[in-house]
């Protein structure tokens, strides 16, 4: 008998790559996705790659009474990874109150349902921004948190509070938060990868669309910041590597290795790059010259983020593999193959 995980926004960037390891790792997947930020054809690019089609329920967990039903229907799965939520920074400035309802309301919906059916492993896609600006560096998961300067991070901020009210009140949950620093890239098949709708916020799409001719170039939101080049750092981590680590998380909790109820880990590299050493390398890879421009800061970007990745290779027995041109070439192999031009 397989074990069967739910994923939530299985059909997303992060989301498609986990279902694949879960399936590679012999997990039975069932998918809930309202494919608000994703398509179904998703489904079949992961059939293509995995010889196996999850199962896949079309649904807005902001529903309660359906989110309710779907869990009742699925009492034998052993955790829930919840990567549903709307995750534009900027957008989240402008439309807080669509933020808070949609990533709070899923959050609360699903924790119930799960509470509900006995259902009681649970991993939370989280993010380096509950960080906020760092006093110290690399961030091990003991730097406090603070207020995060969108609403977007402060969901993420806030969900993980809810999570630690949940665990203490119901001795029988779980849960796992996974800190994201910066993911990028694409499957080495090029099937999948990360698909923004309309202009893309982060920088590596942005830089892959203006290279492939979408954007005519690529804004670099300012120089002046305390780093070797002016240009923030972060910490970029492959996302298949992000995936693996998912499946990691939902092993130990399934053999009941936790060491407390609600656990921590950040998923970086542990590598700080600038924006610009992300251009170069760019370039370098694809021996190609990138069109770009400095302009102004952007509201809200932190100078300099990564991650110490002592405690998920302590506890998960997990590190990241990828170098930041191989995340470079399969983002770019994904963009073009996209495109239908290949180089
Ligand atoms: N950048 C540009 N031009 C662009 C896009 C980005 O110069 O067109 C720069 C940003 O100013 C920043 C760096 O590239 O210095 C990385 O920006 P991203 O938007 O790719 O990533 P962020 O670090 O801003 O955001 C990421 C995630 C968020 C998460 C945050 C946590 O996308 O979901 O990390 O730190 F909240």
């Amino acid at each position: 008998m397989k074990n069967k995980i739910i994923v939530t926004g299985g059909c997303g960037y992060i989301g498609s790559h986990t279902v694949i390891e879960l399936i590679e790792n012999n997990f039975e997947v069932v998918i809930l996705d309202d494919l608000s930020n994703s398509t179904e054809e998703t489904l079949s690019r992961i059939e293509k790659i995995t010889g196996v089609k999850p199962t896949f329920i079309n649904i807005d967990l902001k529903n309660e009474t359906k989110t309710k039903e779907v869990f009742s229907n699925h009492k034998d799965t052993k955790a829930v990874i919840h990567f549903a939520a709307h995750k534009a920074v900027g957008e989240s400035v402008q439309k807080p109150l669509m933020y808070y309802k949609n990533n709070l309301y899923s959050l609360l919906n699903t924790l119930s349902a799960q509470v509900e059916n006995n259902i009681n492993g649970f991993i939370f896609s989280s993010s380096a921004t509950v960080y906020g600006t760092p006093e110290t560096l690399p961030i091990t998961e003991e730097n406090e948190t603070q207020r995060p300067f969108s609403p977007y991070g402060n969901t993420k901020k806030v969900a993980e509070e809810i999570l630690d009210d949940l665990i203490k009140s119901n001795p029988n949950f779980a849960a796992i938060s996974l800190r994201y620093f910066n993911p990028i890239g694409a499957h080495e098949s090029g099937l999948i990868g990360e698909l923004p709708s309309g202009i893309p916020n982060n920088l590596m799409p942005y830089i892959t669309q203006t290279a492939v001719g979408l954007r005519e170039k690529l804004m670099v939101y300012g120089n002046d910041y305390p780093t070797k080049d002016g240009t923030p750092i972060r910490d970029y981590i492959h996302v298949v590597d992000l995936a693996k680590a998912h499946v990691l998380a939902v092993k130990r909790i399934i053999k009941k290795e936790q060491e407390k109820a609600l656990e921590i880990f950040n998923l970086g590299t542990g590598n700080g790059f600038s924006v610009l050493d992300v251009i170069h390398s760019f370039e370098d890879v694809t021996n190609s010259k990138l069109n770009y421009e400095i302009v102004e800061r952007r509201a809200g970007d932190v100078p300099k983020l990564y991650a110490s990745t002592d405690l998920a290779k302590q506890k998960l027995g997990w590190t990241a593999s990828k170098t930041l041109n191989e995340m470079i070439l399969s983002s770019w192999n994904w963009e073009q193959k996209l495109r239908n031009k290949t180089k």
